[in-house]
């Protein structure tokens, strides 16, 4: 990929409402725009991490059983009433009319429209288990919507629904859910913590969040110092220096940036919207059904939360958004340019390369490549004419001079 088509408006300034770093980077590194409050556009670099992160998460899920379809996100009043959320969800739900005057509202989560589609095809036990989830943009009329795309009005999610004849799979698709969204926050290089969680507007039993501690975090989680107990403290409601109920030790606070969760919903949805099958017995029961959601758009900013520093972003390996960097101290002149074309075109048979085809200074052209942070650089400089090219490791910052025939057996050894 060429730099100059490739629209990576960097810039100098944060923008004026960026609070946390993650979110001036962002900005600044030409990764999303603003439209309106809590609405972005993702420009190129970002939709290419996007993809990358999606990718993980269907590896992840595809690989434990579970299918990809999609819904609508414009979702029409009725099955809203069936449930009861028409009236229960309050101004988050962005609601709008058709031409002929009848009531839909913009998706904010799809338990409904899921449910509707499950239970006309679901009628025995036979048909069962499902696990079906889609990676879909969500609405919801935020109060405060903030931090770029931790708190948005629009934003991607990853929702998944399961559906069980009883209790004992139920807790099997749980405990996978768990073991699938723990590899995914692995891969894509979050540090997570697993807290257990109030269960809020969704309604159900048990549920647990997936935690990225940070400073920015939204969330206050509460910790036993002694235990793996923790929890989010909106449900447990204990402060720093109160007893853990689990071992007698103490309970500590920190800030957190909830990235995902799974509920047990059991029958809410299933019952108010007749969901049912006949069972083994040949009785009739409601389906027993579990929600995961994964927010692919917040994950995203807390993967630049998490892995930046004052010059620029550092992307972990699974998603960074190109192998390799090239970065020619200067791109004139016929000759020159077709020298860094050729070796452009060798890398680009086997990496995903990104060369700075822009007429601009070095200055600048470094201070982007680390604003952007693909994690390997090369840098074509004065060495060049002697067939020398310098090779940079942005998460060691180790720097190498190479020859340009052993360039692609360096390269070999670092991605
Ligand atoms: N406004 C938002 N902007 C970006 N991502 C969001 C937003 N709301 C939720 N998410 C993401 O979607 C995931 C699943 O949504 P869910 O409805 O379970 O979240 P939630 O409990 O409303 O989250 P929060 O407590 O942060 O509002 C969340 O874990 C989060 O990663
Ligand atoms: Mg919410
Ligand atoms: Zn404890």
């Amino acid at each position: 990929m060429k730099q100059r088509m490739f629209f990576v408006p960097t810039l100098k300034e944060a923008p004026k409402d960026a609070e946390v770093k993650s979110h001036k980077l962002m900005g600044r590194a030409g990764l999303i725009k603003q439209l309106a409050a809590g609405i972005y556009t993702y420009l190129p670099l970002a939709q290419r991490v996007i993809r990358k992160i999606e990718t993980i998460v269907r590896e992840e899920l595809d690989s434990r059983g579970c299918s990809e379809m999609l819904m609508p996100a414009l979702q029409p009043r009725d099955i809203w009433d069936e449930s009861g959320r028409w009236a229960e969800y309050g101004p988050e739900l962005m609601r709008l009319k058709d031409r002929k005057e009848r009531d839909f509202c913009l998706g904010p989560t799809h338990e409904e429209v899921i449910t509707a589609a499950v239970r006309e095809y679901v009628n025995s036990y036979k048909k069962l288990p499902l696990a079906l989830y889609q990676i879909q943009t969500k609405f919801r009329d935020e109060m405060r919507p903030r931090f770029g795309l931790m708190r948005g009005r629009e934003f991607i999610m990853k929702d998944l629904y399961t559906f069980s004849e009883n209790g004992e799979d139920l807790d099997y698709w749980y405990n996978l859910m768990k073991e699938a969204y723990t590899r995914v926050f692995e891969r894509v290089g979050l540090s997570t913590r697993i807290v257990s969680s109030d269960v809020g507007q969704i309604g159900g039993d048990t549920a647990d969040e997936f935690m990225v501690m940070s400073e920015v975090g939204e969330d206050t989680i509460t910790y036993c110092t002694s235990c793996a107990y923790a929890t989010n403290q909106e449900f447990s409601g204990l402060k720093a220096g109160d007893t853990c109920p689990e071992c007698g030790g103490t309970i500590a606070t920190a800030k957190g940036i909830e990235v995902g969760n799974i509920f047990k919903l059991g029958t809410k949805y299933s019952e108010s919207m007749n969901a049912t099958f006949t069972d083994r017995d040949g009785k009739l029961k409601p389906i027993i059904m579990g929600c995961y959601g994964l927010g692919i758009s917040r994950t995203l900013m807390a993967i630049v939360e998490q892995h930046s520093n004052d010059d620029g972003i550092v992307w972990p390996e699974e998603v960074r958004p190109f192998d390799v960097h090239i970065v020619p101290v200067q791109y004139k002149d016929e000759e020159h340019i077709n020298k860094v074309n050729a070796l452009y075109e060798n890398l680009r048979s086997r990496y995903d390369c990104l060369l700075d085809d822009r007429d601009e200074r070095a200055g600048v052209k470094f201070k982007d490549a680390d604003l952007i942070g693909v994690p390997i650089r090369v840098v074509i400089g004065k060495g060049f004419a002697d067939g020398v090219v310098e090779l940079i490791d942005r998460r060691t910052n180790e720097t190498r001079e190479i020859p340009v025939e052993g360039l692609v057996e360096a390269l070999s050894s670092l991605i």
